[in-house]
């Protein structure tokens, strides 16, 4: 029983992880080219950095560009990469961005 309970605890954390490490993948193959490695990047000279915001706010602002209420001058380039993303993916990517420091 014991076995059973530390499998399934150690299946559950591998689980996290792995879907961490997809986040970051996603982000590398998505959105660093113009955001920078870690957030530190105003996306071609426009955007404000993602470095140091939190994942609701992250969140917001991505959902705001798939339905237009949120953006600037250059929203017509966000939305193209936001509405690409399904929920969930939008949660993961903005939970993972909230760590950069
Ligand atoms: C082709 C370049 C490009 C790519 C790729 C890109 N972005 Fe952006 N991003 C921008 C630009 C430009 C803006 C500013 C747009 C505006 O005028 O509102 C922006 C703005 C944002 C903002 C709002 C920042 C703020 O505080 O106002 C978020 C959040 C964001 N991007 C997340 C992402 C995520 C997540 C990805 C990957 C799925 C991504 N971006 C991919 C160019 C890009």
């Amino acid at each position: 029983m014991k076995k059973l309970l530390i499998i399934t605890a150690l299946t559950f954390a591998f689980a996290i992880i792995a879907q961490a490490a997809d986040y970051k993948n996603l982000y590398d193959s998505k959105c660093k080219r113009c955001h920078g490695e870690t957030g530190e990047k105003k996306a071609l000279n426009a955007s404000a950095l993602l470095q140091g915001q939190s994942a609701d706010a992250i969140e917001k602002k991505i959902k705001g560009y798939v339905d237009g209420s949120y953006g600037g001058s250059k929203k017509g380039i966000m939305k193209l990469q936001a509405k690409r993303l399904d929920d969930a993916q939008i949660k993961g990517l903005a939970e993972y961005i909230s760590t950069f420091k």
